[in-house]
């Protein structure tokens, strides 16, 4: 049966999946209502929302996930039937450098949402309810050259950031099983699309390619990713919030792997023509930089299940995904600008040094 929830309290949701999650639900369902709670971290901003915060039924809340209280008054108030929770600190070259505000942020953010959901489904205030975590594949470690990961693959997350999410992931399976919660947990690989922060691969390489400067790339850039456009990421949360079964887990990837080495020659390529520049000359720019600590070697996402029982399979191919991202970024140089100013500067001297 559809779930059709009545009052959405999204968390995380000035971030880059939380705003376009937002963006593409408010345009699939005109009438819906939505809270979105964010603490506004140097990976929010509000500028993302920009065309939502008009819309009658959305509105902004700044707060935190650990306030127990605030998330209380939100799910009573609005009448919550549904928590779709991004929020999350999500990088993990930060996660290396200072862990101990994921664990707040990830682990028990979440178990403060999941406990405050706890008492207001089990109050009856509202008819049915569902508790949607949205998680990573990175939870399952790392694979080899070939196989892929499945909803049984077994957690063995390798980094602060993924050890945070695996952790999260255990406290919302023991909320479905220990009290019953309806919830629903999805897990999906790496997105890339608009208002992705340019600490990341993808919006970082575009960003030092418009700038001239060099392209730290880690290792022997030969890790692979599977990348999905986060459009479609939001089209499967969507799905899974409306279709899925109490306590299921579902992986969401786009079947698209990538070495790292290869999407930053390829987006070089594409702004060489974009920026009128010679052919190649970008690729001049690519430097290789000291590897990330336990760099997990490769992420590759089985959505078999995703496809069979809720039909749900990526809209976009890559080579428009990605070239549409390129020109959203040309577009959009003031929000770069804005994002990449004051605190960013600190932070990519800090992990880049003069390397890159
Ligand atoms: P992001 O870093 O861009 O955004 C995180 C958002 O959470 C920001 O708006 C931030 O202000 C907010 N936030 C952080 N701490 C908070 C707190 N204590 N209280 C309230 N709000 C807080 O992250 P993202 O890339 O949009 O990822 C969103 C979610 O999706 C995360 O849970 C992440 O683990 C998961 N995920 C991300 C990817 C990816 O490729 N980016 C892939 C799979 C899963
Ligand atoms: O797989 C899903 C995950 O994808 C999400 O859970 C995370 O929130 C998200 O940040 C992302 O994690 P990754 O570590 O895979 O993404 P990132 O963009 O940081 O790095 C992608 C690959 O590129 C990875 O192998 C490291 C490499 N890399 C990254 C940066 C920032 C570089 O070579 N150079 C860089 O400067």
């Amino acid at each position: 049966m559809t779930f059709i929830p009545g009052s959405l309290l999204v968390t995380g949701g000035a971030g880059f999946i939380g705003s376009n999650f937002i963006h593409s639900y408010i345009a699939n369902n005109p009438t819906c209502s939505i809270i979105n709670l964010d603490a506004l971290t140097y990976a929010g901003n509000l500028n993302n929302l920009k065309g939502v915060e008009k819309h009658p039924g959305y509105s902004f809340v700044k707060g935190d996930i650990c306030d127990a209280g605030l998330v209380a008054t939100l799910l009573a108030e609005h009448n919550i039937d549904a928590v779709v929770h991004f929020a999350a600190e999500s990088h993990v070259d930060r996660s290396i450098t200072g862990p101990e505000i994921f664990v707040r942020t990830n682990v028990l953010g979440t178990q403060t949402l999941l406990e405050e959901s706890r008492k207001h489904w089990q109050s009856g205030a509202v008819e049915d309810f569902r508790f949607l975590q949205i998680s990573t594949d990175e939870v399952y470690g790392s694979l080899g050259d070939s196989g892929y990961f499945t909803e049984t693959t077994p957690l063995a997350a390798n980094s602060p950031y993924s050890a945070s999410k695996a952790g999260a992931d255990l406290l919302v399976r023991a909320y479905h099983e220990t009290y019953g919660m309806p919830t629903l947990n999805t897990r999906c690989s790496n997105n890339y699309g608009p208002y992705h922060f340019p600490e990341k691969l993808i919006p970082l390489m575009i960003h030092n390619i418009i700038n001239c400067r060099p392209l730290p790339v880690y290792g022997d850039g030969r890790n692979v990713r599977d990348w999905l456009h986060v459009r479609d990421h939001a089209a499967a949360v969507e799905v899974v919030l409306k279709k899925a079964a109490s306590g299921s887990v579902y992986n969401i990837g786009g079947n698209n792997e990538w070495h790292n080495i290869d999407i930053v020659n390829l987006v070089c390529d594409l702004l060489d023509v974009r920026l009128g520049r010679k052919p190649g000359e970008n690729r001049e720019l690519i430097t290789f930089v000291k590897d990330r600590p336990g760099h997990d070697r490769r992420y590759a996402i089985d959505a078999t299940r995703l496809k069979n029982e809720l039909d749900w399979e990526p809209a976009r191919t890559f080579e428009t995904g990605i070239q549409e991202t390129i020109d959203w970024y040309l577009a959009n140089q003031d929000w770069v600008a804005e994002v990449t100013s004051g605190a960013y500067r600190e932070y990519y001297t800090t992990q880049y040094g003069d390397k890159a």
